[in-house]
C-alpha cells in the first residue's frame, strides 16, 4: 500500500527520495510524487503511474536538502495526478504525504474548511488544509500540527513540510507504520525501513498518537500534549542485498527458490545446541494454558493458518478455529473460556488483523503473532512473537512466507505436544530437513512446470484447483497465487464439493488442477478427477510419490504426510509464475494489489 519516504540533511535529496520510492514499489501503488524545499521555495512533481515516469518528470536541476515522497494506492479518489501525494494547502505553505484513512475527513471539511477550495478528492488534503487553518490560530506550526493530529480520527502516517521552516520535517503516526531513521548529519523518515536502508540501519520506533520533529541533527518525539518522549534507536536486521533481485528476472522467482534455505534457517533458529526445540517458555506456557486457539489472518497467511489448524490439532491436540481477519471483528464467535489468539502475518502490518488484535487486547486475552517482521505493529502489540526468518519478501505474491509460516506452526505444535507430554512419532527438524531437500528437487524442475503452465494455462479464462483434506487448503493457496498474478479467474475447491454446484462450470478444455498427497483421500480425489474429465476438463494431477498413477502430470518427492503442503505448493507457485509470464503480466507488482494492506 502507500509508502512514505522523507529526508532532511546536507546532501541533495532527489536521488534519495526516488531511490526510496523505488524500494517501496513492491508494496503496490498507482501514482507517486515528491516535494523538495530549497531557497527558492517548494518544488513539487507528481505522476499517475510508475516511479520511472516520476524520474522522467523530476527536474534534475533542482537542488534541495529536505524533501518528502510518496507512493499512493488509491482509497479516496481515483488514481490520478491530482489525487497523487504530496498535497498542498491552499496557500501552498504546507505540503503533506499521508498513508492511512481519515475517517472523519468529511466532518472536518464541513465544520472547518467550508471556505476552502479543494484540488483533489482525497481525505489527505483535508489534513493539510486543516493544518493551514489552525496555523492562523496557533503561534507555531508545531502547535497547529499537534492540534490537527488530535482532531483526526482513523489511521495515519504523515510527513509535512512548512515552506517557512527549512529546519524541520513534521511527522506523526496513528495505526499506520512509520519510522524515523537516524544518520550522521541527516535524518530520514520511512513507512518501511526498506526505503532508507541504503543510508542508515538505525531506526526509532514511533508509537501511535506521537508526533516527531525531525531536524538535520536532532529528533524530538512528543505526545499530543507536547510532552517529550525519550526513545533509543534500534538496529534494523535487514541485509540490503536481501532486498535486491540479483540475477533473477523477478523477486517472486527468487523467493520461490529461497524456500529450501528458509526451511534450513528455521531449523537452525528454532533448535539449541542439543538439537532440542528452542522456543520462548512463555509461549509454551500460553499454549498449554489455553483451551482453544483462534488463528486470525488474511490471504495467504489465512491459508497457512488452515494448514496450521491441522498441525496443531493433530500434534498438540488443542482445538483450533481459523478466521479471516476482516470478518472476525464484525462476526466474533462465542469464545471459549481460555482462548489464545494467534495472528499470522508476513508483514505484521495488516490492518484487518490489527483491528482484531486491538479488540482481543481490550478483552484481555493473550495473543501471539507469527510474522516475518519482528518490530512490526502486530508483533509489538501482541504478548509474544514467533519470527519466520524468511528474509524480506518483496514480490506481492507471497511464497516463502507461506511455507515459513507452516514450518513455524509445525514447530510450535510439536513444542506444545512435548510440553504436554503427548506421545509423538515426529521429529520436526528432521522432517523439515527432508522438506528442504524436496523443495530443492522441485525448484530444479522449472522447465517441466513451465511446460505445464504453457499447456494448461496460457490461454484459459478460468481454472479450478481441487483437493481434499490438507490438499484442499493448498488448492486455495494455489488458486490465489494464480489469480493474483495472472488474472485468470481461479477457484480452489474441496474435491467433494464440485458436484454440489460448481461442476456446472466445467466445459471442454477447462483446466482442473488436482492435488493428491494424502493416502486416505487419494481414491476419492481421483474419482473427482474422473467426474470433471467426463465433462471435458483438461485435468492435471499433481501427486505425491507412492500415490502416483501413470497419467499424473507431476510427482512430488515424498515428505511426512503432515508437511505435504510445504512441497505441494511449490509447483503451484511456479505454475502461477509461468502462467503470468506467458500472459506478459507484471509478476512482482500485479494490478490493484498491495504487498502490505494497511487499510481495513
Ligand atoms: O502481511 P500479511 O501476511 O498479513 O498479508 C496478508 C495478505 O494480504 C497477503 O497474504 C496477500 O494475500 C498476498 N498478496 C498473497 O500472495
Amino acid at each position: 500500500m502507500c509508502g512514505i519516504v522523507g529526508y532532511i540533511g546536507q546532501q541533495d535529496t532527489k536521488e534519495l527520495l526516488l531511490n526510496g520510492l523505488e524500494k517501496l514499489e513492491y508494496r503496490g501503488y498507482d501514482s507517486a510524487g515528491i516535494a523538495m524545499l530549497n531557497d527558492s521555495g517548494l518544488n513539487l512533481f507528481k505522476v499517475k503511474g510508475r516511479i520511472a515516469r516520476l524520474r522522467e518528470k523530476v527536474d534534475m536541476n533542482v537542488q534541495a536538502t529536505m524533501g518528502i515522497g510518496h507512493t499512493r494506492w488509491a482509497t479516496h479518489g481515483v488514481p490520478s495526478e491530482d489525487n497523487a501525494h504530496p498535497h498542498q494547502s491552499a496557500s501552498g505553505r504546507f505540503t503533506i504525504v499521508h498513508n492511512g484513512v481519515i475517517e472523519n475527513y468529511q466532518a472536518l471539511k464541513n465544520e472547518y474548511l467550508q471556505d476552502v477550495s479543494f484540488g483533489s478528492q482525497t481525505d489527505t488534503e483535508v489534513i493539510v488544509q486543516l493544518i493551514e487553518k489552525l496555523s492562523e490560530e496557533y503561534d507555531t506550526t508545531e502547535q497547529a500540527f499537534r492540534k490537527a493530529m488530535d482532531m483526526l480520527k482513523g489511521s495515519y502516517a504523515i510527513a509535512l513540510i512548512d515552506e517557512k521552516d527549512n529546519e524541520t520535517l513534521y511527522v506523526a503516526k496513528n495505526k499506520s507504520p512509520l519510522l524515523v531513521g537516524i544518520g550522521d548529519g541527516f535524518n530520514v523518515v520511512a513507512s518501511d525501513a526498506m526505503a532508507t536502508l541504503k543510508v542508515t540501519d538505525q531506526y526509532v520506533e514511533i508509537q501511535d498518537k506521537e508526533v516527531v520533529l525531525v531536524k538535520r541533527d536532532q529528533v524530538e518525539i512528543q505526545k499530543l500534549d507536547g510532552t517529550t518522549v525519550e526513545r533509543e534507536p534500534y538496529t534494523a536486521q535487514i541485509d540490503v542485498s536481501d532486498t535486491e533481485k540479483g540475477t533473477y528476472p523477478h523477486f517472486m522467482l527468487k523467493e520461490i527458490d529461497e524456500q529450501p534455505l528458509v526451511m534450513r534457517k528455521i531449523i537452525k533458529e528454532y533448535q539449541n545446541g542439543d538439537n532440542e526445540l528452542k522456543l520462548d517458555s512463555a509461549i509454551r506456557d500460553a499454549m498449554k494454558a489455553c483451551d482453544r486457539i483462534y488463528i486470525i489472518a488474511a490471504g495467504t497467511s489465512y491459508h497457512a493458518g488452515l494448514v496450521g489448524k491441522q498441525l496443531i490439532e493433530n500434534i498438540a491436540t488443542i482445538p483450533v478455529e481459523v478466521h479471516v481477519a476482516s470478518e472476525f471483528s464484525y462476526n466474533m464467535p462465542l469464545l471459549s473460556e481460555k482462548p489464545l489468539f494467534i495472528f499470522i502475518s508476513q508483514s505484521g502490518e495488516t490492518a484487518d488483523s490489527r483491528a482484531v488484535l486491538v479488540k482481543v487486547k481490550e478483552l484481555g486475552h493473550p495473543a501471539l503473532t507469527i510474522t516475518n517482521v519482528p518490530g512490526s505493529t502486530l508483533s509489538r502489540e501482541a504478548d509474544y512473537t514467533l519470527h519466520l526468518y524468511a528474509g524480506p519478501e518483496i514480490a506481492v505474491a507471497s511464497t516463502k512466507a507461506y511455507t515459513a509460516q507452516i514450518a513455524v506452526l509445525a514447530i510450535l505444535a510439536v513444542d506444545t505436544a512435548q510440553a504436554k507430554g503427548n506421545n509423538l512419532d515426529f521429529d520436526p527438524m528432521q522432517e523439515l530437513g527432508i522438506v528442504a531437500s524436496a523443495m530443492e528437487a522441485l525448484t530444479d524442475q522449472k522447465e517441466a512446470i513451465e511446460a505445464l503452465a504453457r499447456d494448461y494455462l496460457s490461454t484459459t479464462r478460468n481454472a479450478f484447483f481441487i483437493g481434499r483434506s490438507t490438499d484442499y487448503n493448498v488448492s486455495m493457496e494455489g488458486s490465489l497465487k494464480l489469480k493474483e498474478i495472472s488474472y485468470i479467474q481461479a477457484e480452489g475447491f474441496a474435491g467433494g464439493e464440485l458436484k454440489h454446484g460448481t461442476i456446472a462450470l466445467i466445459e471442454d478444455g477447462t483446466p482442473v488442477i488436482a492435488l493428491s498427497t494424502q493416502e486416505n483421500v487419494n481414491y476419492s480425489i481421483r474419482g473427482n478427477v474422473q467426474e470433471v474429465v467426463a465433462r471435458g476438463a483438461n485435468a492435471m494431477v499433481i501427486s505425491m510419490k507412492g500415490l502416483e498413477q501413470d497419467d499424473d502430470a507431476f510427482v512430488l518427492p515424498q515428505v511426512h504426510e503432515l508437511l505435504t503442503p510445504l512441497v505441494s505448493v511449490v509447483p503451484l507457485q511456479l505454475l502461477a509464475y509461468y502462467a503470468a509470464l506467458h500472459r506478459d503480466r507484471d509478476v512482482d507488482k500485479p494490478r490493484n494489489l498491495a504487498k502490505s494492506v494497511t487499510v481495513e
